[in-house]
């Protein structure tokens, strides 16, 4: 996989943020989930500590602990510093300011770096890129989640996204993406298309969540087959 670590800025969200911005219940944490680009967040962790199996693709799972861990390091100061040149953007009421959100967030990747290697070897963290075909039976999973990565980086093209998603929905029941906001905090360019690609076949339809971190950034797409 041509995937180079240099070009990775980790940045991880944790169950409660996952449960917010998809709208989770008891009932679907129950169900079997697959998350599309989990990168270093510790909801895939904190799932297995609740007793559910879920699913992270991302192609950073590639790389050992102690180079994520490394790459975590290196990367954090200039983050944190992007998103102080860029408050405005934000809405500081889950997180009330850039201390918690470095507390908040190193929490979040420090958790997911301990169950990293057990969760590798137990088949949870999958090194894939998508769009590429993934190993699993049609319909595998009753739900699909994308946080921060489907829609999001619309500059990767509309190809990239609607051959992403038609994999997701060929190995999933239903899936939920979330934010439809790409990296300026402006609608992706990409969600119209989408809607429409799916619409003939899916039921599909915006739904409002109680998370608003990047501003305006209240909304998920749901795709579903029944
Ligand atoms: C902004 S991070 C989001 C991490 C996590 N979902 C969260 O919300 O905390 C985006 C993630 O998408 C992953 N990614 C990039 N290209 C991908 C691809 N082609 N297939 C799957 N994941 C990809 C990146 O490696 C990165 O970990």
């Amino acid at each position: 996989m041509a995937f180079e670590l240099k070009s990775v800025v980790p940045w991880g969200r944790n169950l409660k943020e996952y449960r917010l911005m998809f709208n989770l219940t008891e009932a679907d944490l129950a169900k079997k989930i697959i998350s599309a680009g989990d990168g270093p967040a510790s909801f895939n962790a904190q799932m297995k500590s609740l007793g559910h199996k879920v699913i992270s693709l991302d192609p950073i799972y590639e790389f050992s602990k102690e180079d994520l861990a490394q790459r975590i390091r290196e990367t954090r100061q200039e983050v944190l510093t992007q998103t102080r040149r860029n408050q405005q953007n934000f809405v500081w009421k889950l997180i009330k300011d850039i201390d918690e959100l470095e507390k908040v967030r190193m929490q979040a990747m420090q958790t997911f770096l301990a169950d990293y290697e057990p969760g590798r070897q137990e088949g949870r963290y999958l090194a894939h890129a998508l769009p590429n075909r993934t190993i699993y039976q049609d319909d595998e999973f009753e739900l699909g989640l994308s946080s921060h990565f489907l829609l999001l980086y619309a500059q990767l093209g509309l190809d990239f996204h609607l051959q992403s998603i038609t994999e997701m929905m060929r190995i999933c029941r239903e899936i939920r993406i979330f934010p439809l906001l790409d990296l300026n905090a402006e609608e992706s360019s990409v969600l119209g298309e989408t809607i429409e690609f799916f619409g003939s076949a899916y039921q599909i339809g915006i739904e409002p969540v109680a998370y608003e971190f990047q501003r305006n950034g209240n909304k998920m797409l749901r795709i579903s087959k029944s």
